[in-house]
């Protein structure tokens, strides 16, 4: 065969497993108002993830103990996610931790390192795929400036569900963007619903349709369907472009609400606001699907702050906003307001810098405000 044929027979393969994943989506959706056992898995993940996680551990155990005392909530350890286990076993996620990630509810996860380049995959991007987490839920909030924003971003399709299936050909590269009705409607299912249900008045959908025809095209014709059975919400059109310039713009910023947003354009623009905020060891992140959620820190593993020997500075306000998302997840809302109120109220700043306060010194002052 030549290397075109042997190139479209892959491209029919992707084209065949596409309509499938479709076609096999529909699950049911866990109510954690009337569960009498929530298991909570927690992956430390690598690099700064198990320094992280460890106060993450610590915070649960303090606001969940009577739960955790009578098994009504039960925090799973899972080992082997990695990256030398993934590495030795040529696996993103290995079958077994897949396993074990399956038999939880909620997952609080660490940041896992993605070696770059190779065909290795994402573990975020195998799990947000094998678990359906379909929405990518991201708050960013500045009360001083009036600033309270929320990224809904598609989470298993775009740019990303294909990423390492693309197609090499000598002297050519293609990779594939996928967008489908089903994903795309429910992510603005999901987005609407929180802005009713939150008393927001506005959906902003972000794509580059101008460009990205077919895909973009087809997200924002879908996002607007979806905008018809909400009366009373605007639904308004942005490319991501100029989006990113309206995020460090102070006239016009804050009159942003929701945003509902492709993939790739979502994983850009929440690290560029979440930099508005204050880094992004400062915003918390939500991978939500209708049988499993996982919650994780915005940013990555950061190997060179290991490598700095800056351990005592690493951050853990990342992971502690995405605890406060757990916890109204799995319908805790005490348990999220308390540790939501000790974020807000300290004073402390990690900057992941020896400029910075150190770790310990944050969790001091969060554990006090907790009490
Ligand atoms: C994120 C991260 C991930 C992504 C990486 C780790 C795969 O940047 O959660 O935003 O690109 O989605
Ligand atoms: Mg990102």
């Amino acid at each position: 065969m030549s290397q075109i044929d042997l190139a479209c027979a892959a491209f029919r393969t992707l084209l065949e497993e596409q309509l499938l994943r479709i076609d096999n989506a529909k699950v049911e959706k866990t109510d954690f108002t009337n569960k009498k056992v929530v298991t909570v898995g927690i992956v430390d993940g690598d690099g700064i993830g198990p320094l992280i996680l460890e106060r993450a551990k610590q915070v649960l155990n303090i606001l969940l103990a009577d739960e955790l005392a009578k098994a009504s909530i039960i925090l799973k350890q899972i080992d082997g996610l990695t990256i030398e286990n993934r590495l030795a076993l040529g696996k993103s996620v290995p079958e077994d931790v897949l396993a074990e990630i399956k038999s939880c509810d909620v997952l609080l996860k660490g940041p896992t390192t993605t070696p770059m380049g190779g065909t290795m995959e994402s573990a975020n991007v195998t799990l947000r795929r094998e678990l359906d987490l379909y929405a990518n839920v991201r708050p960013v909030c500045i009360p001083e400036e009036g600033i309270d924003w929320i990224f809904y971003r598609e989470n298993t399709e775009g740019e990303y569900v294909l990423g390492s299936r693309g197609i090499s050909l000598p002297g050519l590269a293609m990779d594939f963007k996928v967008t489908t009705d089903f994903g795309t409607r429910r992510i603005a299912k999901a987005a609407f619903d929180y802005a009713k249900q939150n008393g927001k008045s506005r959906v902003s959908i972000v794509t580059k349709a101008n460009i990205m025809k077919k895909t973009d095209g087809k997200f924002t014709q879908i996002c607007h369907e979806v905008a018809a059975d909400y009366p009373g919400i605007a639904a308004d059109d942005w490319y991501i472009d100029i989006m990113t310039a309206n995020l460090v713009n102070p006239a016009i910023r804050s009159g942003f609400q929701v945003f509902v947003l492709p993939n790739l354009y979502g994983d850009i623009i929440t690290d560029e606001a979440a930099q508005i905020q204050g880094g992004v060891g400062s915003a918390g992140s939500a991978n939500l699907g209708d049988r499993y959620a996982m919650f994780e820190a915005i940013h990555g593993s950061a190997p060179r702050m290991i490598a700095d020997g800056l351990q005592a500075y690493v951050n853990p306000v990342s992971i502690l906003r995405a605890t406060v998302m757990l916890l109204r997840h799995i319908c805790r809302q005490e348990a999220a307001q308390r540790l939501e109120n000790a974020l807000d109220s300290c004073k402390t700043l990690v900057t992941g810098e020896r400029s910075g306060a150190t770790c310990d010194a944050y969790m001091q002052e969060l554990l006090a405000n907790l009490k």
